[in-house]
């Protein structure tokens, strides 16, 4: 018992919980379609979150699960709860904080319910944007010119490497049953703002371009291939240029360290754009 299994370990955020869960000498076990992208050393199983039956095998022995869940929709989201809450006793779920849905229409709303009915303890981490979204600019960084739209929407984006580590200090710590958290980096930045930086982060003059809406949207829908996201996404970037992300203190206040800014992201980040 005690042991962790991670989920989306290979990902951005998944990654840094199996390292630093790792580093800190703790029973960890990672899940992954690919297990062989797992960090060394760390136990590693194969297994599909879209074919529930393969999460009750890498489940055993675990008692605590760091779940994120891929793609746009809620899915088979049920049954995997289900193989969870037979199991482990507590999750962590990586959930989202998204603007104006205070009602949790959206499928992090209904993994958040499917979890609060389960038997399980519960912690839910609501990030706002993550700082490695912009790597999505990063060829046109390399091309001096990143031509997107609503420059003037305003982020506190978040260091995946702070949403991990308050993963593993809820996962370690005592008193975070039932709580929500909202996440954030320490500060505002508008998206022209957070290109300028990567720019200094990468040593080179990189121009913002507003892009028309209409024209990102055909860019977006050929990219990701789910309209009602790219719509989403789209007023969502649009509401932040008259109503800015604002940040939060709490990866302070559960780390006690400020949050990562996006300079430190953007500096540790530099190879990726050149
Ligand atoms: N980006 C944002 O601004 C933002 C904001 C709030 C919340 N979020 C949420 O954060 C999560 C993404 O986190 P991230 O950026 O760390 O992930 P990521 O870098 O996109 O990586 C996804 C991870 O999930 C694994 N995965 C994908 N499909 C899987 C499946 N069917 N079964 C098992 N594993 C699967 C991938 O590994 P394999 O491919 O090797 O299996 C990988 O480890 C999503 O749930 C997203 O909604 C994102």
């Amino acid at each position: 018992m005690n042991k962790i299994l991670v989920t989306g370990a290979t990902g951005n955020v998944g990654r840094h919980v199996v390292s630093q869960l790792a580093a800190a000498g703790l029973d960890v076990r990672a899940f992954a379609r690919r297990p062989e992208r797992v960090q060394a050393g760390v136990e590693a199983v194969r297994g599909d979150l879209d074919v529930p039956e393969t999460l009750e095998p890498a489940l055993k022995d675990v008692e605590s699960v760091f779940l994120l869940w891929p793609g746009f929709s809620t899915g088979n989201a049920a049954e995997v709860v289900s193989a969870i809450a037979g199991q482990a006793r507590r999750v962590v779920y990586l959930s989202a904080y998204v603007p104006g849905d205070e009602h949790g229409a959206s499928h992090y709303g209904d993994i958040e319910r499917l979890i609060r009915r389960s038997r399980l303890g519960w912690t839910f981490l609501r990030p706002g944007g993550f700082a490695a979204n912009t790597l999505g600019w990063a060829d046109q960084v390399r091309q001096g010119v990143v031509r997107w739209p609503y420059g003037e929407a305003s982020r506190a984006l978040i260091h995946e490497r702070d949403i991990a580590a308050v993963a593993v200090h809820v996962l370690t710590s005592a008193g975070h049953n039932g709580a929500a958290y909202s996440l954030t980096g320490p500060g505002e930045l508008t998206q022209a703002e957070q290109v300028r930086v990567i720019g200094e982060a990468v040593g080179r003059e990189v121009r913002w371009e507003e892009q028309p809406p209409e024209e990102a949207r055909e860019r977006l829908l050929a990219a990701w291939g789910d309209e009602t996201f790219v719509r989403s996404a789209l007023t969502t970037w649009e509401s932040f240029v008259t109503t800015p992300e604002r940040a939060t203190d709490t990866v302070e206040r559960l780390l006690g360290r400020p949050a990562l800014s996006f300079r430190q992201w953007a500096e540790e980040h530099a190879a990726d754009f050149r």
